[in-house]
């Protein structure tokens, strides 16, 4: 694979501060190494643009004007990739960036008459807008922005949009629902797969339908990784833990499935926050999972 790296220092989305410097310590981490150590071409863009926090007033759904610009350049950028074939590789940052990335990638799908599949790895469901979310965080809000809801300066960067359909959206991990977040789901009909699911069927199981949704009748998948899906013994480097994630080596299992399934049109690595984290150990694990997803092989 052409993989081009970009990260997105921003912390704008989450009320905790701190993700933005997850890029930061991904790179420490070597990442750019260990995926050219796999046989890819990997370059490594530096940063998107991002107003620096204390330079803006206000806080929560008071930045979504400054995060919807950040959000525009990313769209912009993994568009750009996704046209030269390449693969965009995104380092957050919090997971309101996803409402860019995610969207750049269905532009560039767009224009060849596809539609894109898109596997939400996360313990939250980002389902809000602005008005059903309770904290105001627009972390909490790319996912029914990628949908066409909510405000139209993060709903409107897919051309055309909405960048996904319900029915090519499929979540993995879910276990912290917002009330109107579960309503959605229900009315919505949209597919998840919660902590339960996995506990009772497998991550196989569970992953194999992912990508049978994700799959049917698109052009292929963006994967948007928040590592809070991940459990927090594992993962304590994260904004928002929950506890019952994901293990090890169910998130490992769930990369090289999606490795082997060559449907990954791209990937955004998010919330990962090194204030919160022991020696670097969530950003070296994410890094080990991008290797997993990237193709690595024991023998
Ligand atoms: N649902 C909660 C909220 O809206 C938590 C969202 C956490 N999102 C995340 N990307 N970590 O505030
Ligand atoms: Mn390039
Ligand atoms: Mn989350
Ligand atoms: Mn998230």
């Amino acid at each position: 694979r052409d993989v081009h790296v970009v990260g997105v220092p921003m912390d704008l989305g989450a009320s905790r501060r701190g993700v933005d410097m997850g890029p930061s310590a991904m790179r420490l981490a070597g990442v750019a190494e260990r995926l050219r150590a796999l046989g890819h071409a990997v370059e490594d863009h530096g940063n998107v643009r991002v107003p620096d926090r204390t330079s803006l007033t206000g806080s929560g759904r008071e930045f979504l004007p400054a995060i919807a610009q950040v959000c525009e350049e990313l769209a912009a950028f993994t568009a750009s990739v996704v046209r030269r074939g390449g693969t965009p590789l995104i380092l957050g940052g919090d997971h309101s960036l996803g409402a860019g990335s995610v969207a750049g990638v269905a532009t560039a799908l767009a224009e060849r008459g596809e539609a894109l599949g898109l596997i939400w790895l996360d313990a939250h469901g980002d389902l809000h807008t602005p008005e059903s979310s309770a904290s105001g965080n627009v972390h909490g809000m790319p996912v029914a922005h990628l949908l066409g809801l909510g405000d139209p300066r993060l709903a409107g960067l897919a051309k055309p949009g909405p960048a996904v359909k319900a029915e090519h959206l499929v979540f993995v991990g879910l276990r912290d629902l917002d009330p109107p977040e579960q309503a959605f789901i229900r009315q919505a009909g949209i597919r998840a797969f919660t902590m339960r699911d996995i506990d009772e069927r497998g991550l196989r199981a569970v992953m194999s339908d992912a990508l049978e949704i994700a799959t049917r009748g698109t052009g292929g998948v963006h994967v948007s990784c928040d590592a809070d899906w991940i459990d927090p013994a594992e993962a304590p480097g994260v904004g928002t833990p929950v506890r019952g994630g994901a293990t090890l080596r169910e998130a490992h299992l769930a990369m090289e499935i999606l490795a082997d399934s060559d449907a990954m049109l791209g990937m955004d690595l998010v919330e990962i926050n090194p204030i919160l984290d022991r020696r670097n150990h969530t950003a070296e694990l994410a890094v080990d999972l991008l290797a997993s997803a990237f193709g690595r092989r024991i023998i």
